[in-house]
């Protein structure tokens, strides 16, 4: 029985020699050391052999199994190692190469310039107020003192999103300034106390959208930020201050202003206040076209009809209110000569601010 074992032993270690696989060493183990294998079956007839031969037997068929069980885990780890080798062989993985760095976002120049003048607006109590981007040609133009027909509507042609049939004059449209916010904020804080209306002081940033011949100085959508203060005893010169302060804490403290007459339906009297170009000092240059001016908004005094339709009585109560568009002022700071770039969703525009 001795000399069976070794013949075992001899046996399984050279078939073990030609095993490549985890298959073949799967076949191997059951051959060599399953329930039925030779091995195995040395112990069940251990009972049937002289006593006196049995310790010696016994200690031998464990011996073989121990050096069948270290050579099994010997193979199966070699044959680990050999797929580990062939895969890097074949699949190139070069774990020295480092990682692809993630790019980082960054704010959007036109919300870059819209935070830069709500902080500024912040600072003089103005508290940000946002007002809904599609509305009613009531909002957009009626009860801002444009009538039907009214000539100032050819300045603001808009996208109607119904024809206005079954809704008489008043279609729905895509805003085409932020001044509707003017009555849905006036709305809704003289409702809160109407016959002791509180006094307001807002800012109105927000999306607008124009049918416009798409060219360098015209978009379809640009943001504006409106302005609205309304109060007892507020005057021209508020506005004046207001606005000549807000354009030195843009541009620096020795810029100057100034405020040509204008028309707005909504604002009397109206105004345009244009700032001494940056970039030129005043002189003239191609940015202000020679003037030594640049516009950057319009403005005025509520009109009273806009106060009545917010629900502030005219006769007490007076306010002005100011709109600009924060991509020309982002234009003429950053001297970006087409206004399609902000929207045109271009990396290489993008990844300079
Ligand atoms: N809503 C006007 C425009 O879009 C700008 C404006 C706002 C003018 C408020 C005066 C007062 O052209």
């Amino acid at each position: 029985m001795l000399e069976e074992l070794n013949q075992i032993l001899i046996k399984a270690e050279s078939a073990l020699q030609e095993v490549s696989d985890d298959d073949a060493l799967e076949s191997w183990r059951v051959t060599y050391m399953g329930r039925s294998s030779p091995l195995m079956s040395t112990f069940d007839r251990l009972g049937q052999i002289p006593k006196e031969d049995r310790p010696a037997i016994g200690r031998r068929a464990n011996e073989v199994k121990r050096a069948l069980e270290a050579a099994l885990a010997e193979k199966s780890e070699a044959l680990r190692q050999q797929a580990l080798q062939r895969s890097l062989e074949t699949t190139q993985l070069d774990v020295t190469l480092p990682g692809r760095p993630l790019p980082l976002g960054r704010l959007h120049p036109s919300t870059q310039i819209l935070r830069e003048i709500t902080y500024i607006f912040a600072e003089m109590g103005f508290q940000v107020y946002r007002s809904r981007e599609v509305e009613t040609d009531e909002y957009n133009f009626q009860l801002l003192n444009f009538p039907p027909n009214h000539p100032a509507r050819e300045m603001q042609d808009s996208f109607y999103i119904d024809t206005g049939s079954e809704r008489g004059d008043n279609p729905v449209l895509l805003r085409t300034h932020t001044s509707p916010g003017q009555i849905h904020a006036m709305r809704e804080y003289s409702t809160l106390n109407p016959d002791n209306p509180p006094s307001i002081r807002l800012i109105l940033p927000g999306m607008c959208f124009r049918y416009e011949q798409v060219n360098v100085r015209y978009e379809l959508q640009f943001t504006q930020v409106e302005g609205l203060a309304v109060g007892e005893s507020i005057t021209f010169s508020n506005l004046k201050g207001t606005l000549s302060d807000f354009a030195r804490r843009l541009f620096g403290q020795q810029v100057r202003t100034r405020f040509r007459a204008s028309h707005f339906p909504f604002t009397e009297p109206s105004a345009e206040m244009d700032v001494e170009c940056f970039v030129c000092g005043g002189a003239g240059c191609p940015v202000c076209k020679r003037t030594g001016w640049l516009e950057i908004l319009g403005c005025g005094m509520v009109h009273p009809i806009v106060l009545t339709n917010g629900g502030y009585d005219p006769t007490r109560f007076t306010g002005f209110a100011f709109g600009m568009g924060p991509e020309r002022i982002s234009m003429l700071r950053h001297r970006i000569e087409d206004i399609r770039y902000f929207w045109a969703n271009d990396l290489r525009f993008l990844e300079q601010f």
